[in-house]
């Protein structure tokens, strides 16, 4: 979304969907420089607000690690501790960050809050996780899965198997935007939202990208090049958990599920996970999982979010001829 003033936001894979392809480019480029030890200050002097209302591991870490990489700050503020958490209004709350930082990321309960605080901020707003998107998540994912591809999405297939949540909502919006093929298996009241499904299969129209539906996990994973699953029960879902067992008993990705994929297809999971629910610890942990470097890329992927939202595009620090903007960091190259 852009607002009046031209400020970017980052609420839904749509803000970004034909920008994907250079954003994946920035967070590879990212990963390979980390790993040999060189930083790029490209965000000195600027400030990030993350509001959470919700826990959070690796957005959390990922975001406050890839501002501090990147010269920059990041402050964590959980929304309980705000005065938000005592009633004063997201309009204030987004007016008033607006004059101390350059950008605000925020993990709700409820889309309509997101939007909210975006319509109210005057710098980007950057969606951590609502009760319709991910899309932070999901621009690691296509990292992940393109550098496990060679770099090419298109025409690969990837299989979904279980609820029809925030997840999955943005991972049909990126597969849609990049021409990747999605099969999705759900329970019949667990399917994505309409609306987000019609969005993904009019952006899937202009990239051939197939997305199909069906409840029938093992007819989603035949031919499969990579599964995907989530937990069963979201953040916000509790009250529902004994209902949400039972309907997701069948949807558990375990070895036999995968020997139906093809030999070499390989397991994300967004993670946290509920091993015992939707994975068995021998997929987790075995040797098709792509768990791991799908969250690490989750660092990669920040950097290139929010030096997308945040820069203007000559200003991104491209390594010039004869003195580099970067500099060299604490993070050793990995063996
Ligand atoms: N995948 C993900 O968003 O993890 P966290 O909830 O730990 O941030
Ligand atoms: N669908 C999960 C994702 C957690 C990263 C949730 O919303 O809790």
């Amino acid at each position: 979304m852009t607002s009046s003033q031209g400020r970017k936001d980052f609420l839904s894979i749509l803000d970004l969907a034909s920008e994907l392809g250079e954003i994946l480019a920035r967070a590879a480029l990212f990963k390979s420089e980390r790993h040999r030890g060189i930083l790029r200050p490209t965000l000195a002097g600027k400030n990030l607000a993350m509001v959470f209302e919700k826990s959070s591991t690796r957005t959390r870490t990922s975001f406050e690690v890839a501002m501090n990489d990147l010269g920059g700050h990041a402050l964590y503020l959980s929304s309980r501790d705000l005065q938000l958490g005592r009633g004063e209004t997201i309009a204030d709350t987004a007016r008033v960050l607006s004059r101390f930082v350059d950008a605000i990321c925020y993990r709700a309960f409820h889309h309509a809050d997101v939007t909210e605080l975006a319509k109210w901020a005057s710098v980007p707003v950057i969606n951590a996780l609502d009760d319709r998107e991910h899309p932070c998540q999901v621009v690691a994912d296509l990292l992940t899965m393109s550098e496990r591809w060679n770099g090419v999405l298109r025409g690969h297939r990837i299989a979904w198997v279980g609820d029809g949540n925030n997840v999955l909502h943005s991972l049909l919006l990126g597969a849609a935007a990049v021409g990747l093929d999605l099969v999705a298996a759900t329970p019949e009241n667990y399917r994505p939202k309409p609306d987000v499904v019609a969005a993904a299969e009019t952006l899937a129209r202009s990239t051939g990208a197939h997305l199909t539906f069906t409840t029938d996990p093992k007819e989603a994973v035949l031919s499969a090049d990579a599964l995907y699953t989530d937990v069963w029960v979201s953040m916000g879902d509790e009250a529902e958990e004994a209902a949400r067992l039972a309907a997701f008993a069948g949807y558990q990705v375990n070895d036999a599920l995968l020997r139906l994929a093809k030999p070499d297809a390989f397991v994300l999971h967004d993670l946290p996970a509920h091993r015992g629910q939707e994975i068995t610890d021998s997929v987790l942990d075995g040797a098709q999982s792509a768990a791991w470097d799908q969250a690490e890329n989750r660092l990669h992927a920040q950097k290139a979010i929010l030096e997308h939202l945040l820069l203007p595009r000559p200003r991104r620090g491209v390594p010039r001829r004869g003195g580099s903007p970067t500099r060299s960091g604490s993070s050793r190259a990995r063996p």
